[in-house]
């Protein structure tokens, strides 16, 4: 069948490299993509919030399947639009519909949904403008530090952590009163700081049944050592090596199984994938937050340990038969390494001429940030490219990618040298 791909990073170059090995696939679209991807498939240069545009590419290339990368197009409604546009409703769209989608969309309702299903996760009022002074009152009984979320998409920038309650004060007033993050912050989650180690986990899900994927860690700082701005992430490591067996019992059972029993009770129609953000607490995993798409660059680590055909995974979960399915995964570690331009996550120049990648070994380069001028490939992003490696252990597949990262350059490269330094 032939298949398109919504979206342009190292995320959709995964998805890309991954499908394009099925047997199942005959001709791979990407809209936009990038460099990478239009090294094995057809970029299609449109708007995918745009959904007319996406219908026409559909129709145009007889499209079978999509798989929608990035969460824009899913809060905006892209699976709804599908599902009730005559010419496009047999398409197997992997996405949650809108309303699913607002478990990332709306961080107020993650958590109603949460206290709704009884997930674990933590204590949190919100507040509107009009009751600022009871959101400053609630901060004032809390223990530093605090925890601020924008309600709204806010491009993963709308969570504040502070260390002291006046500052939090102001920038509960800056988000309510004085638009902080614009209309994202027109409500605001202050919720209890939860203090342990982060990992994410994966679940694929057709509404109904489900399929736990690989467990990652990512590294969202630009500095070693975990310090300076955040960043969409730096890299990444597959499996997290203290999920264990007991911790990813409690995960299933308090967590994933309420989560998708909780979406099939409120006949929400999901079909992808939920990516569940925990923190450890001593030994007791909680929900941080939901995202209804594969993270970048979780997916650089978590799909190249997927042996099943991705094909066939997303047909069952479009039809519902997950169920009937086995997944298999390779039980080597996966881990990705972020290089980024200078200056990110603030400004950055792009264009500049990227070498190296043809003399890379026993290692993938998934573009993320990348375009193709007059036949060279430059930068186009701030994060660039991710260099992902397997081997036994992650130390070793590590030492794979950063011996390649050797061989890459580009004008003001930048990447963190310290990935799993906290293992
Ligand atoms: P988010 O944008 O929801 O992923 O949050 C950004 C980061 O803030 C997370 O990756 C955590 O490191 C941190 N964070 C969010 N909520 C909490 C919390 N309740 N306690 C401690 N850290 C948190
Ligand atoms: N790497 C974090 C995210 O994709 O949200």
């Amino acid at each position: 069948m032939n298949i398109l791909i919504l979206g342009s990073g190292g995320r959709e170059h995964t998805f890309a490299y991954k499908i394009s090995q099925s047997s199942r696939c005959e001709k791979l679209f990407v809209a936009p993509g990038n460099a990478g991807t239009a090294s094995i498939a057809t970029n299609i240069d449109i708007n995918i919030t745009d959904f007319e545009a996406v219908k026409k590419c559909v129709l145009d290339h007889t499209i079978e399947m999509v798989i929608v990368g990035p969460e824009d197009p899913l809060v905006h409604g892209i699976a709804d639009y599908f599902a009730e546009t005559e010419a496009l409703k047999r398409v197997m769209l992997i996405g949650p519909s809108k309303r699913g989608a607002l478990l990332e969309g709306s961080k107020q309702r993650a958590k109603e949904f949460m206290m709704q299903h009884n997930i674990p996760t933590a204590a949190y009022e919100s507040f509107t403008a009009e009751t600022l002074e009871a959101g400053k009152i609630f901060l004032e009984k809390l223990n530093p530090p605090y925890v601020l979320k924008a309600d709204g998409l806010a491009a993963g920038k709308g969570v504040l952590i502070l260390t002291n309650l006046e500052e939090a004060k102001q920038e509960l007033e800056n988000m309510l009163a004085h638009s902080k993050f614009g209309e994202a912050s027109s409500k605001v989650v202050i919720e209890e700081f939860l203090d342990g180690i982060e990992l994410s986990v994966f679940v694929l899900t057709d509404g109904k049944n489900y399929k736990i994927l690989p467990t990652a860690k990512d590294y969202k700082r630009i500095g070693e050592g975990d310090t300076g701005l955040n960043t969409g992430g730096m890299g990444a490591i597959s499996p997290v090596p203290f999920a264990d067996a007991v911790l990813m019992k409690k995960i299933e059972d308090r967590i994933v199984k309420p989560t998708v029993n909780g979406l099939s009770k409120e006949n929400i129609d999901y079909k992808g994938f939920v990516f569940i953000g925990l923190i450890k607490v001593g030994d007791e995993p909680l929900v941080i937050e939901y995202n209804v798409r594969m993270g970048d660059p979780e997916t650089e680590v978590v799909l190249p340990r997927i042996q099943s055909d991705l094909v066939t995974l997303f047909e069952a979960t479009y039809k519902q038969q997950l169920h009937t399915l086995q997944i298999d995964i390779d039980e080597r570690a996966a881990t990705t390494v972020m290089l980024v331009s200078g200056g990110y996550p603030e400004g950055y120049e792009k264009g500049k001429e990227i070498t190296g990648i043809e003399n890379v070994e026993d290692s993938i380069v998934f573009h993320a940030g990348t375009k193709l001028e007059n036949g060279k490939i430059v930068t186009n992003g701030g994060r660039v490219l991710a260099v992902t490696s397997l081997d036994t252990d992650y130390k070793k597949a590590l030492k794979k990618s950063y011996q390649n990262i050797d061989k890459l350059s580009f004008d003001r490269m930048q990447y963190r040298s310290d990935i799993g330094f906290d293992l």
